[in-house]
Order: C-alpha cells, then sequence, then structure tokens
C-alpha cells in the first residue's frame, strides 16, 4: 500500500500525501495517531488528541480498536478531545464524541476519565465551550495555549472544518479557544475549537476523501486565500506541521503546483 503514496509540497498551507483509497487513508491516519501517542509517552506526558466527526475518521476509528493498533496504542496515556461537536445528546447518532465511543473507543482500553465530549445536556452552549476551554487550560496551566499532541480535521466541500464554517465570526477568533455559535446554513448551534488552539498543535492532520472533495481541495491549497470563503485556510499550524492525507478521488484535481501566501 505504500508504495502507492506521493507527497506534494505546498509549503506553509502543508505537506499533501496522497493514498490510493479510503483504507488507504484510514491506515495512514490511525498510524499517525499512534505515532503521536507513542512521541508524546516518550517524551513524559500525556497524548492529547483531538478527533474530528464526520464520516472520514470513522474508519480510522474501527482500525484503533482492533489488533495489532489495539495493543500498540499506549491507550492509558490518551486524552481524546473532539475539536467540534454538533448541539445534540450524546445518545444522538449525530453526536461525534456519542459515534466514536460506540463505535470504536468502548471497544479500546482507555478509562471514561480519559475521554472528554463536549457536555451537550443540562448546559447553554456557551458555558459548555467555556467549560471545555477551561478543561483544556487546565492541563496545561503554564502554556498560554495548550498543545495539542495531534488535532485530526476533515474538510467539508464547502470548505469549512471543524464546525468553522464560512462566513462565520469564529473564523477569526483570537482570544478564545473553544466557542459555540449558531451557523446560519445549517440551522444549528455547533461547538468548535478556534484556530488560536488548533494552530497551536504540534501536529495537525487533514482527512480528506473522495471525489466531492476535489474542487476544494484545489481551492484552498492552490487558489487565492480566503479564510471567510474556506475556513479550512485558516488552519496553518505555528510551527508549520501540517499533513494532508487525501485519497487519489481528492486529489484528483491538485495540479502540484504549490502556492505559498
Ligand atoms: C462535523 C465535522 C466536520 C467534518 C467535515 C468533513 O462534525 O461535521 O467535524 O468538520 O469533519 O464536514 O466530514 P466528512 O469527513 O464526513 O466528509
Amino acid at each position: 500500500m505504500t508504495d502507492d503514496v506521493r507527497t506534494l509540497d505546498y509549503g506553509d498551507r502543508g505537506r499533501v500525501v496522497v493514498v490510493a483509497d479510503a483504507d488507504a487513508l484510514a491506515n495512514m491516519a490511525a498510524n499517525l495517531l499512534l505515532t503521536s501517542a507513542e512521541e508524546a509517552t516518550a517524551a513524559g506526558h500525556r497524548a492529547l488528541i483531538a478527533l474530528s466527526g464526520g464520516s472520514t475518521p470513522k474508519k480510522m476509528g474501527e482500525l484503533l480498536a482492533v489488533a495489532p493498533l489495539i495493543e500498540r496504542i499506549p491507550w492509558g496515556n490518551l486524552d481524546i478531545f473532539w475539536g467540534d461537536e454538533r448541539w445534540v445528546p450524546l445518545a444522538d447518532p449525530e453526536s461525534n464524541a456519542g459515534e466514536a465511543m460506540r463505535g470504536y473507543l468502548e471497544q479500546a482500553p482507555i478509562l471514561p476519565d480519559h475521554i472528554h465530549p463536549f457536555a451537550t445536556e443540562g448546559i447553554a452552549a456557551e458555558d459548555s465551550a467555556t467549560a471545555m476551554e477551561r478543561t483544556l487550560r487546565g492541563l496545561q496551566p503554564d502554556a498560554s495555549v495548550p498543545q495539542f499532541d495531534l488535532v485530526l480535521l476533515g474538510m467539508g466541500d464547502d470548505g469549512h472544518t471543524a464546525s468553522l464554517f464560512p462566513g462565520t465570526a469564529a473564523v477569526h477568533e483570537t482570544d478564545r479557544l473553544v466557542v459555540s455559535h449558531h451557523v446560519e446554513k445549517l440551522d444549528a448551534t455547533r461547538l468548535t475549537f478556534t484556530p488560536p488552539l488548533i494552530n497551536a498543535a504540534l501536529k495537525v492532520a487533514f482527512l480528506v476523501g473522495g471525489a466531492g472533495k476535489a474542487e476544494m481541495l484545489a481551492r484552498v491549497l492552490e487558489g487565492p486565500v480566503d479564510i471567510d470563503a474556506m475556513p479550512s485556510q485558516a488552519i496553518r499550524p505555528d510551527n508549520g506541521h501540517l499533513t494532508w492525507i487525501v485519497d487519489e478521488a481528492a486529489a484528483s484535481r491538485l495540479t502540484g503546483t504549490p502556492t505559498n501566501g
């Protein structure tokens, strides 16, 4: 499978690793999570991992909960968060955290204390965002912005990432690390990590699969910068470590001509 991998360098916009298909994409993402967890453990600290919602990470998750990865992942050293959440109860099939817990985390040897879904019941959305920010800051009280070891993201065909949607103020947030907002195009409330939190991470990786994403992926990587139209472009990790793991179908419109700026 690895023979089929090619890499495109988009400078500040990231390094693109093109794999054959959805299975290869899930496999590479799962191994990236393993590496991040191992590196954090070797460095003597807990691994802070942010998962994304959407369909792409589901396949990845299923690989984590079976051999060989289930035996290799240092589960006791992980703290799992989600980069965004829908305003529904954990039991709802729309819940990013709920789906991951039912889909694979419940099969993994991780203590419930180390799984940190957003609170979405018995609390106002605004307060849930504040509580999450407080939890995160509490994990690394000396850091101006807590540093995730790995943030996994998806990208919508409209250019959104996490729950940073086109035209929303959250894309320009510079102070708060987590916000709740009403997303007009969905007529729904979403909770989301903001660019300052995501960009402080040690590693950030987008997982993008399928032909439906091809046109937007090419615009995000090769077109003019317009973060209001394409919030995915607001993700520029401070340390420059941005990886896009994409399948051939999603990469089909890339010309391979890196554009910086
Ligand atoms: C969500 C997401 C969202 C998602 C993208 C891509 O909760 O909806 O976190 O940002 O990652 O929409 O989703 P797919 O991988 O399903 O295309």
